[in-house]
């Protein structure tokens, strides 16, 4: 049985399932929950095969119930929560004109509630985990369009800027229990959400989910004391913005 454990969300591909990776490698078990049951058994069943301790629970995270089942799953399996990510998202590109309210609570759905009541269900295993050694950690993936809004990614955009507020409130609520959060902000990472941008974005010009995924076994390493609330990634060719 490993010595600690983690729950990542979005973990059937991109960037929660190059996070689960680095999770395992660093030595916890792993609790992997995506949408699609076929997807998210292949990855289980790929990282199994690599020598992790996998679980997996399909589970559509706009449902409460649903959040609720992962949890319990998860609790069952390895009893503490060292390591919760908050990945899962969805991004709908609309002209404002032709936003639909349907569209919109997807969106606030899996990108902003389900961060909010993942937190919520988990908060009594990250505060043993604070107890015992004072370095819980919660890493929710925000994006860079949640500190720099985009036109069409609108809505997207304000989930993205609501899961940093949602981040700094836990750090003020939560630092004192040994627990600490940070918001990951990428630009565009190489994954299936990018395919869309593709003949106007060269793949090789994209972030990889691996450094990204090295960000989070960098914050496995930070002391108790020091918090790191926000990681922004930009492209190289951005930098300059
Ligand atoms: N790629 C980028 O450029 C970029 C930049 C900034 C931030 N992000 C953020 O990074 C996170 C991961 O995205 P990615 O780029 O790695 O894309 P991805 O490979 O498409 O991964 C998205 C993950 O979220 C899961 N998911 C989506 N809706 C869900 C729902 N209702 N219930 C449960 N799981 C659901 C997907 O499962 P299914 O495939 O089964 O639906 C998949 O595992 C997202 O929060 C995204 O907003 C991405």
């Amino acid at each position: 049985m490993p010595e600690r454990a983690a729950l990542v969300t979005g973990a059937s591909s991109g960037i929660g399932f190059a996070i689960a990776r680095v999770l395992g490698e660093e030595g916890h078990g792993l609790t992997l929950a995506a949408r699609r049951p076929e997807k998210l058994a292949e990855a289980a069943d790929t990282l199994r095969s690599d020598g992790f301790d996998v679980e997996h629970v399909a589970a559509n995270l706009a449902d409460e119930e649903e959040i609720r089942r992962v949890v319990a799953a998860h609790r069952e399996r390895w009893g503490r929560l060292d390591v919760l990510v908050n990945n899962a998202g969805v991004g709908i590109a609309q002209l404002v004109a032709d936003i639909e309210a349907k569209r919109v609570d997807l969106q606030l759905g899996v990108n902003v509630r389900s961060v909010i009541l993942f937190y919520r269900e988990c908060a009594d295993l990250l505060r043993a985990a604070g107890a015992e050694h004072r370095n819980a950690l919660v890493v929710n993936t925000s994006s860079l369009s949640g500190k720099s809004g985009q036109a069409w990614l609108n809505v997207y955009s304000a989930t993205k800027a609501a899961v940093i507020g949602w981040t700094q409130a836990m750090n003020s609520e939560l630092n004192s229990d040994g627990i600490k959060s940070v918001a990951l902000c990428p630009g565009f990472v190489d994954t299936a959400m990018t395919e869309f941008i593709r003949e106007h974005v060269a793949q090789e010009d994209m972030i990889k989910t691996a450094d990204i995924a090295e960000a989070v076994r960098f914050l496995l390493r930070t002391s108790p004391q020091c918090v790191v609330p926000e990681i922004v990634f930009q492209r190289a060719s951005e930098s300059a913005l």
